[in-house]
């Protein structure tokens, strides 16, 4: 979650916006159009609540706590509202979409819920709402990319930027419940990506992450429906605009990271060497009910194509414990495979059930929470011990690191992320955002490197 400010404030502009942001990457990117969207209706953002005209929860629906948590952030807004009643507040996002006008039946405040794909509409949402009534837009579309808006970037470090490159999801896996909020697979033509990237470098920024829920299977068609530009090739055509620029992308399926787009990452230094390799479970039982499409041994496959291909890969995951009908022998084939994958990192999460879902209507919830803790709690044991093991592995190894500010805990230092995506901390000297710079690793912790800087790194030579 992060209260936002833009960088860039129109000069019309006479209210103001509040917008905070909770769930993945896409979200992030959709809250900087929506900014856009507001900016050519006269809004600037605010990071002060309490100055806000307009407030909007951009939320996210992937589990149940996620849920509740805006609940609770839409009953600490009551009181904004109670004092200040022309104070518009709207839900947008994978929440709006779910419930819909749920929405407005449970809690009294909301003026304005506005699904993934109505953004565009908000500005007649909202003078709907100054006219005296509730406004609702969930419509879901086949098109919608937001290709031609420019996202006003939202606490921007001015050194990474999120680029979306495809909306929705085909894949039903049966826990999930983004194919419901977000709709179909949809990606943006390959020009306004590159035009994109091109002026975020030319505005001095150095490294775009390419975003989707399942990046690999993106693909531009002409009228004929012919693929004329697949993943491999847009990651290509973003790595060409300067070697200075860095380019990373999230997340894949396992299932559509294709050897044409290992080779493409290993033709360009540009490319971070990281993939995020999303496994879910390591049982093959487990993964058919899923609908993920492939087994363990797929997995293991792949796993050591990728080492193949590219040695010097970081690759991190998601993994979900105790998902319908999960035994304890199968929880252990998950343990395994995270042996065996040895993932730098990994978010993991317990089973929650999303209602709609496929898993909701054939799967019962059967396993107990504390059992589904407990396998969490093995799962992160395991998790911890790997990430630890990489880590102390780079120690003494050189690592070229983008840097991107100072370091949370001080100014002395400096923080970037490696090619791989580990956290790098270092003593500042004089370096700045924005450079590269060579650090030696001389220590790690399970979450981060810290070294210090042998070398500046000039691509002008
Ligand atoms: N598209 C990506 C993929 O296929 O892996 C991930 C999308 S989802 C936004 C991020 C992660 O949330 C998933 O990889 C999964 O681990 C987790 N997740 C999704 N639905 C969940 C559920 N019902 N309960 C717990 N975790 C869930
Ligand atoms: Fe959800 Fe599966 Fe689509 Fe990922 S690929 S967003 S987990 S349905
Ligand atoms: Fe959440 Fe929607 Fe992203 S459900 S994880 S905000 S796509």
């Amino acid at each position: 979650m992060r209260g936002v400010l833009a960088d860039t404030i129109p000069e019309t502009a006479t209210r103001n916006l509040y917008i905070e942001t909770y769930g993945c990457a896409m979200n992030l990117a959709d809250s900087e159009v929506v900014a856009s969207i507001m900016a050519d209706k006269g809004f600037k953002t605010t990071q002060e609540m309490k100055d806000a005209d307009v407030i909007f929860v951009n939320t996210c629906a992937i589990r149940d706590n996620a849920e509740s948590h805006v609940w609770g952030r839409l009953k600490e807004m009551r009181p904004y509202k109670r004092s200040n009643p022309g104070l518009i507040i709207g839900v947008l996002g994978c929440m709006a979409e779910r419930l819909k006008t749920q929405l407005l039946e449970k809690e009294q405040i909301i003026d304005l819920i506005v699904g993934p794909d109505a953004y565009r509409d908000i500005p007649q949402l909202i003078t709907q709402v100054e006219e005296g009534q509730k406004a609702v837009n969930v419509l879901l579309s086949r098109e919608e990319t937001y290709a031609e808006i420019t996202p006003v970037r939202l606490s921007s470090n001015g050194v990474t930027a999120f680029i979306s490159i495809m909306r929705g999801c085909d894949n039903m896996c049966s826990f999930c419940v983004v194919p419901f909020t977000r709709g179909r697979e949809r990606s943006r033509d390959s020009e306004s990506i590159v035009n994109e990237a091109r002026e975020l470098y030319t505005a001095g920024y150095k490294e775009v992450s390419l975003l989707g829920q399942n990046v690999d299977s993106y693909k531009e068609l002409d009228l004929e429906g012919n693929i004329i530009c697949n993943f491999a090739q847009l990651l290509e055509k973003v790595a060409l605009i300067a070697p200075d620029l860095r380019v990373r992308f999230s997340s894949s399926h396992p299932k559509d990271i294709t050897d044409e787009v290992l080779f493409t990452m290993k033709k360009y230094t540009n490319i971070c060497k990281h993939i995020h390799f999303p496994i879910q479970s390591g049982n093959s039982r487990v993964l058919a009910l899923m609908n993920r499409t492939y087994d363990n041994a797929w997995l293991k496959m792949r796993l050591e194509r990728i080492k193949e291909v590219l040695p010097n890969c970081g690759i991190s995951t998601d993994i979900i414990s105790g998902f319908c009908t999960e035994t304890e022998e199968e929880h252990q084939d998950t343990i395994e495979l995270m042996r065996f994958a040895k993932f730098n990192f990994a978010f993991m999460y317990q089973y929650s059930e999303r209602p709609g879902t496929l898993a909701a209507r054939r799967y019962a919830d059967d396993i107990p929470a504390e059992v589904k803790l407990k396998r969490l709690q093995e799962i992160i044991v395991v998790q911890h011990e790997n990430s630890m093991a990489l880590n102390n592995a780079e120690i003494g190894k050189v690592q070229t690191v983008l840097i991107e500010g100072f370091s949370k805990r001080s100014e002395n230092d400096l923080r970037g992320r490696s090619d791989k995506s580990a956290l790098v901390l270092f003593p500042a000297e004089n370096y700045k955002k924005g450079q590269y710079v060579k650090v030696l690793i001389e220590r790690a912790s399970q979450t981060s490197l810290f070294g210090k800087v042998i070398e500046l790194v000039d691509f002008n030579n």
